[in-house]
């Protein structure tokens, strides 16, 4: 169940966003198998069932809480219930996310906005929270799951904004609480882990394949591969790590293979110095002064 010695996480309470399913889940797993006590978090109530039927029935070690992150009065909530039913909170894994699919140019304001406040504000209210209300006082380590969006996220434009800003908002809050005792970093998946939950939310069932040819390793990555990572950042193998963001995904963001094609255009022609154009011979473009 995982890469790490057992009992790692002994006494440890972990707090898990989005811990139901998918990426989430495998967190969860991982840390449960290392003996965190943990708290799931999700709207729906339904899938904190299931998980915790599934994953540990029979034990208190596996708490779920109903919560909508984009709501301030349900953060402060969990929060404090989370203190009153475990006592601490030494880990917050900020993994709940949600998008759809579009151009920009066809997103309305109310879309943006419920993609900005679930992954952008919530991880903002939740990281506010958990420090407010415990890591202040008694340090703590955050880990916020983001997005490869580090050269655009065509057809993705809302999400990659605010994973964007939740990737530079761990490096300003790693500064902002090194004093408190508090390490914070993100992890960085590809869009190329496959998961059920994942797959779901795509209407194009080819997509994961498309995928695996803009990957050097030619495979898909999994949900454990990236709870491997997050429980790294959550060790002491990473007591001097803070502030960084770690990708998983196989090399996909340094290889210039891009799911999006443009089609032939000409609709931005190079800008000329004279009547000619500047591909003509004979016209140099101006010397530098310099
Ligand atoms: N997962 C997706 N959206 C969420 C939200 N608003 N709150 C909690 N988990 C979520």
């Amino acid at each position: 169940m995982s890469i790490f010695r057992a009992g790692l996480f002994k006494d440890k309470v972990a707090l898990v966003t989005g811990g139901a399913t998918g990426i989430g889940r495998a967190i969860t797993e991982e840390l449960l198998s290392l003996d965190c006590k943990v708290v799931i978090a999700s709207r729906k109530e339904e899938r904190l069932k299931e998980a915790v039927e599934a994953m540990c029935p029979n034990s208190t070690r596996l708490r779920a809480k109903v919560c909508n992150i984009r709501q301030e009065d349900q953060v402060k909530n969990l929060i404090s219930w989370t203190l009153k039913e475990l006592g601490k909170i030494d880990f917050l894994v900020n993994n709940s996310g949600g998008q759809f699919p579009s151009p920009v140019s066809a997103m309305s304001l109310k879309g943006w906005n419920a993609v900005i406040e679930t992954n952008l504000t919530g991880t903002f209210l939740m990281c506010r929270e958990v420090h407010d209300q415990w890591m202040s006082d008694h340090g703590g380590i955050i880990v916020n799951i983001i997005a490869d969006m580090f050269r655009g996220f065509p057809m993705m434009g809302h999400t990659g904004a605010a994973r964007a800003a939740v990737d530079n908002l761990t490096k300003t809050l790693s500064v902002e609480w090194a004093q408190d005792g508090v390490r914070i970093n993100a992890v960085a998946p590809g869009s190329n882990i496959y998961s059920p939950t994942a797959a779901n939310n795509y209407d194009d069932p080819t997509i994961f394949d498309r995928a695996r040819g803009g990957i050097p390793m030619k495979r898909l990555g999994s949900p454990q591969e990236v709870s491997s990572a997050v429980c790294f950042l959550l060790s002491p193998a990473a007591a001097f790590i803070t502030g960084e963001t770690l990708k998983v995904d196989g090399g996909s963001s340094l290889y210039s293979y891009l799911m999006w094609q443009i089609p032939e255009h000409n609709k931005l022609p190079a800008y000329s110095w004279t009547n000619k154009t500047p591909t003509d011979e004979e016209e140099d473009p101006p010397k530098s002064k310099l």
